[in-house]
């Protein structure tokens, strides 16, 4: 090898180290000058095939070019260190002055919430909870609660029907299957299931054939009430819907109104006194002497009354919600106005 091929080589090297950008080009490069076959070692290695004085020549030029390779390799590893460890401590810094991600906690949909309030208000008065299927008979539904065979609130206008009335029975002898249209059914079921005194409320979510709008849902809940027992009067019906009310709503005027249903008698509707208007919140009335009878209760001996309230119109009452539609959209802005 001559002078000028071991100045080309070193040079070479030199730049090689110089261009390297990561710490792996470097070493690749760093091999293959000086790793165990590197360009400069096989160099070395030929030294002792020379003669003597030329040995020492080129051996003593070799060593230079390898101090001067290290030098320069030692120096850029140690500018690419230090910019490797800048880019993982840039990468892995933690800004200890940003606020916590505090967890999103869930909360109650503000008709249960309501609806959970109000059965509260029941259970201090010794009120017991029950429940019924929401796939209905149309005797539990209709027939048991004194409702004519032509009544209109059985059309098929107003009543979601799994199976159409008068189709086939089938083998439980089941022909009308339908949506329950209001929790009044868990009344008959009660009052077939145990003897009186009765006490219970049934919040649960109730089906008509309507067209979801501001007022309106297909899908909606009541709670009903029933309480029968051996002197039971208008009188307990009315103080038991004011405690309600007062529970709720606060001192707000009331009314109760004449109205018909088929399972009371008599029949009325409770109005509240909100923002300069009389506004509906249940039906109640006197239990048909018809139901009680359907249900294996002796009118003579036992009476009482019953009532069906609408969570949702009580709930747009207490939180100033003016279209019934945001219960169920689940637009987590409207949710979460309703903290738990
Ligand atoms: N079931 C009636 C309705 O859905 C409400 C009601 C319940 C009325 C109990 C009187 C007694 O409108």
């Amino acid at each position: 090898m001559s002078a000028v091929d071991l100045e080309a080589l070193q040079a070479d090297g030199l730049r090689a180290y110089a261009e390297a950008q990561t710490l792996d080009a470097l070493d690749a490069a760093k091999n293959f000058y000086v790793g165990r076959r590197g360009a400069l070692t096989s160099v070395q290695r030929s030294l002792g095939s020379l003669p003597e004085n030329e040995r020492r020549d080129l051996g003593a030029r070799v060593n230079a070019a390898r101090a001067a390779l290290a030098q320069a390799e030692s120096q850029r590893r140690h500018v690419l260190e230090e910019e490797r460890d800048r880019v993982v401590l840039a990468a892995e810094a933690v800004d200890v002055t940003l606020p916590p991600r505090v967890p999103k906690l869930g909360s109650l949909h503000p008709v249960q919430e309501t609806m959970e309030a109000m059965v509260d208000v029941f259970v201090g008065l010794g009120y017991r909870v029950a429940t019924g299927p929401e796939v209905e008979s149309d005797w539990f539904n209709f027939e048991a609660l004194n409702y004519q065979p032509d009544h209109p609130a059985r059309s098929l206008m107003d009543t979601i029907y799994v199976r159409a009335p008068g189709a086939e029975a089938d083998q439980q002898g089941v022909t009308d299957l339908l949506l329950r249209t209001h929790t009044s059914p868990v009344q008959a079921r009660t009052m077939l299931a145990q003897p009186p005194p009765v006490y219970i409320v049934a919040p649960g979510r109730v089906y008509r054939a309507d067209i979801a709008d501001a007022t309106h849902l297909p899908a909606f809940h009541q709670i009903e009430g029933l309480a029968i027992d051996t002197d039971l009067t208008m009188a307990d019906l009315r103080g038991t819907l004011v405690e309600l009310v007062h529970a709720l709503l606060g001192d707000v005027p009331m009314r109760f109104r004449p109205h018909h249903f088929p399972f009371t008698e008599p029949s009325a509707e409770l109005d509240i006194w909100l923002d300069g208007r009389w506004v509906e919140l249940l039906g109640c009335g006197m239990v048909h002497p018809n139901v009680l009878r359907a249900c294996g209760y002796d009118p003579e001996e036992v009476q009482g009354f019953a009532f069906g309230i609408g969570p949702e119109r009580l709930a747009m009452r207490r939180h100033g919600i003016s279209d019934m539609r945001l219960f169920v959209e689940s637009d987590l802005r409207f949710l979460s106005a309703f903290p738990a």
